[in-house]
């Protein structure tokens, strides 16, 4: 289950929360609108019954959200949960790494696209800070995460794709694996184009003619990422490509998005509203037990396949213009 604890972020990535949608004026929740602690927990408690094993916390920004390391330290007692992970432009992990390890989180992600200056200013809205992400990089890495840390990098055409080399060049041998995500045509405001994406197969083979590459099988079942080896040793590195090869009949992820609502899917229009549950006035067993319920039918009665549709439709073709807007939930609510 992938939870969203802020919808807001420090930075700006065009292709996530551009500018001109995202300006001072936007609005965004209200600390009231999310979900607290407490009620995110009792979501957790409910879906760790009903099987679920594995929680990465998303935003926006996770690290924006006060006290963070309380929820991680909630979360990963609970019985049933394995595994606490979180995803993060990284520029808050020199600050908050070591307290996130002690609370009992396993796994961090740093999205990072560029390591030109110029190209990252660009990526993350002109609001990133390179320097800083390298440094929350390095500190989750002392923090005791080692091994347990992965770059997101995701890929468009034209505007980072030539660095991609770079970055590789800089994590091999560092154990940190580095994820090249084809760019999604995820909310609405991002502009997406087909022409944009650069297809996994053809990156794997430029990067492929440099470090020779060979497939590994996937570490679990659903696993979005495609992993390969470099041959050399140099460590490993994946491919997240939900444009040209869709892996939606695998999907075991649910969404919770930041005001509370389940999503099943990251293209989804509509979700189910789980706050009106928790805020009732019905008492804690009657909620938990209202819970189990939605969240067991939703589960069982889900029917996406964005990503398998889209292989079908007019936007599998490049030159054919824009993804149209069909009220998708926007990223920064969902996380990913
Ligand atoms: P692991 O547990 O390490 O496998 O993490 P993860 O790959 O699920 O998490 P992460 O937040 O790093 O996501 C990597 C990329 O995959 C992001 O761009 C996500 O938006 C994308 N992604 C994750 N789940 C799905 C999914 O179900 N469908 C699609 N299309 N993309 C997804
Ligand atoms: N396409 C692909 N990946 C995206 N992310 C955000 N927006 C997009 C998009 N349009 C990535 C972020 C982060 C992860 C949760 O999703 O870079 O690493
Ligand atoms: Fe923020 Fe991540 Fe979205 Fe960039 S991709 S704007 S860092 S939430």
């Amino acid at each position: 289950m992938r939870i969203s604890v802020m919808d807001r972020c420090n930075f700006r990535c065009p292709y996530c929360m551009p500018e001109a949608t995202y300006h001072e004026a936007f609005r965004f929740l209200g600390p009231k609108e999310r979900l607290d602690f407490d009620e995110i927990e009792r979501v957790a408690r409910v879906a760790a019954e009903l099987g679920v094993t594995k929680i990465r916390l998303t935003g926006g920004e996770p690290l924006l959200r006060p006290g963070l390391p309380d929820l991680v330290r909630r979360l990963s007692t609970l019985p049933g949960i394995e595994d606490v992970a979180l995803t993060t432009n990284g520029v808050l992990l020199p600050r908050f790494a070591p307290a996130l390890r002690q609370a009992g989180l396993r796994r961090v992600t740093v999205s990072l696209d560029s390591l030109d200056p110029v190209v990252f200013a660009h990526m993350s809205g002109g609001r990133g800070d390179l320097p800083a992400v390298l440094e929350g990089v390095d500190a989750a890495c002392a923090a005791g995460f080692e091994g347990s840390v992965k770059i997101n990098t995701v890929v468009q055409r034209g505007v980072n794709d030539a660095g991609v080399p770079d970055i590789l060049a800089r994590f091999r041998n560092t154990g940190v694996t580095v994820r090249l995500i084809e760019y999604m045509d995820v909310g609405n405001r991002n502009g997406w184009e087909r022409a944009d994406v650069v297809p996994s197969s053809e990156l794997r083979a430029r990067i492929a003619a440099v470090w020779p590459l060979e497939p590994l099988p996937p570490r679990y079942r659903g696993e979005v990422a495609r992993r390969y080896r470099y041959v050399d040793g140099a460590g490993e590195i994946g491919f997240v490509s939900s444009v040209s090869e869709p892996f939606c009949g695998m999907c075991s992820r649910a969404r919770l998005s930041s005001d509370g609502k389940l999503y099943t899917c990251l293209f989804a229009t509509t979700g189910t509203d789980l706050r009106a549950v928790l805020r009732g006035n019905a008492c804690d067993v009657a909620v938990d037990e209202r819970l189990r319920t939605i969240l067991s039918r939703v589960w069982r009665h889900r029917t996406d396949r964005y990503s398998e549709e889209r292989r079908h439709s007019r936007l599998s073709r490049p030159g054919t213009g824009k993804a149209s807007d069909r009220g998708k939930i926007e990223m920064h609510y969902i996380g990913g």
